[in-house]
């Protein structure tokens, strides 16, 4: 159609949305694909929020984001990983990582400019890529190497060209997470070809083995890096879409040039919300985590048990199961799974073209779910044989 851009006609719609599609309306089906936690909010950061209402924040905020949230993320990120940004003009709120995401690449890509992506990854970045103008260049990386994208591989796909690198851990879709010493050799990397590093770290907090290593905590890393976190998945937030970017104050100054003009700023009663969750929360989140760990436990065992090979996650609430003995391209397997078992989880190709042979099931339902997940799975492998 004349109307719409060369753009936007170069981007398809999420895999993941196509095929929840088939599921709108549909009763008994069960949900392993919603990337989304299934707890509500903890009641005392609702409650800050009907309480701000009740006080009258209504109004616009600072373009930046209110003060007291861009400080405590400050105080938080320099308490869990050292790591030190000025409140003032280094942290910017954004309506969610989303938004974050768009910006930095908006503000940072050139036509033709290229931007590294491992896949298995997240379903939004390619496009935004795109839209932004640049070129995606993604890396396959492998189950024999937990999903990790290697110095080589990385090296591999460098051209005068690359400008930017999106690094994901704890991933999504595979769970899979990066260690201190590995993240060191990709800082490395970055530095001798003057990359500049997209850090999605909205699963930080949902690390259930090792500590969670902050990329721009890494030497020489904090000017080239952005750090883009949120409350979304860690605080049972993804309806208040509050994110954060932190980093060089010359990237988040062209960023905020995007930001002011085309969002403004995020919601305030969201914004207060988000105070009270980070002075407030560790005793829920806590909980929270501890069951995650539970479920994780639960539904590797119960996939391997059925002969899904499943890599075990590190953190985020995803599994990434092989169905390579099974003859069926992913997308098959899981409309078939869908139809005949009422169960609804996404195809591994939805996450680019690694994800072929692969499902995606999420283990954010409660542990009651996904024992009833596990048994439909296992009677549609019974019948494929
Ligand atoms: C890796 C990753 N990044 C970003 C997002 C979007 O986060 P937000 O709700 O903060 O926009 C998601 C949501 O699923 C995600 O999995």
């Amino acid at each position: 159609m004349k109307h719409i851009s060369n753009r936007v006609q170069n981007i398809h719609s999420s895999g993941i949305r196509k095929f929840f599609d088939l599921v709108l309306g549909v009763e008994d089906i069960i949900s392993l694909g919603v990337g989304e936690p299934d707890f509500v909010t903890p009641w005392h950061i609702r409650e800050a929020c009907i309480y701000s209402l009740e006080r009258g924040y209504t109004s616009y905020t600072s373009n930046w984001g209110v003060l007291e949230l861009r400080e405590l993320i400050a105080d938080k990120l320099r308490g869990d990983y050292g790591v030190e940004y000025d409140p003032e003009g280094e942290i910017l709120i954004t309506t969610g990582v989303s938004e974050g995401m768009d910006l930095v690449l908006r503000a940072t890509i050139n036509p033709s400019d290229e931007v590294i992506i491992p896949e298995p990854g997240y379903v939004a970045y390619k496009p935004c890529v795109i839209l932004a103008g640049g070129m995606p260049v993604t890396i396959d990386t492998r189950i024999d190497n937990d999903f990790k994208a290697t110095p080589e591989e990385i090296t591999s796909k460098i051209t005068e060209n690359t400008k930017a690198i999106i690094l994901n851990y704890p991933n999504n879709p595979t769970g899979s997470t990066m260690k201190g010493s590995e993240l060191e050799e990709i800082a490395d990397i970055a530095v001798e070809h003057d990359l500049l590093v997209i850090s999605d770290e909205i699963y930080a907090k949902l690390t259930y083995e090792g500590t969670h290593t902050c990329f721009s905590s890494l030497n020489g890393m904090r000017n080239n890096t952005i750090l883009l976190n949120g409350m979304s998945k860690a605080y049972a937030m993804t309806g208040w879409r509050i994110g954060y970017a932190c980093g060089n104050r010359e990237i988040l100054e062209n960023m905020m040039k995007i930001h002011q003009y085309t969002m403004l700023c995020s919601p305030i009663t969201a914004q207060m919300a988000a105070v009270e969750a980070l002075r407030n929360s560790d005793d829920s989140l806590r909980k929270m985590v501890t069951e995650y760990n539970r479920r994780r436990n639960l539904i590797v065992k119960g996939l391997n048990s059925i002969g899904l090979h499943c890599f075990e996650p590190k953190g985020a609430f995803y599994t990434f199961p092989s169905i390579a003995d099974f003859n069926l391209k992913s997308e098959e397997f899981a409309e078939r799974l869908l139809r005949e078992e009422m169960l609804a989880v996404v195809p591994g190709n939805a996450f680019g073209n690694a994800g072929e042979g692969y499902l995606r099931c999420a283990y954010a339902v409660s542990r009651e779910v996904l024992n009833e997940a596990l048994s439909r799975l296992e009677r549609f492998v019974g019948r494929l044989g």
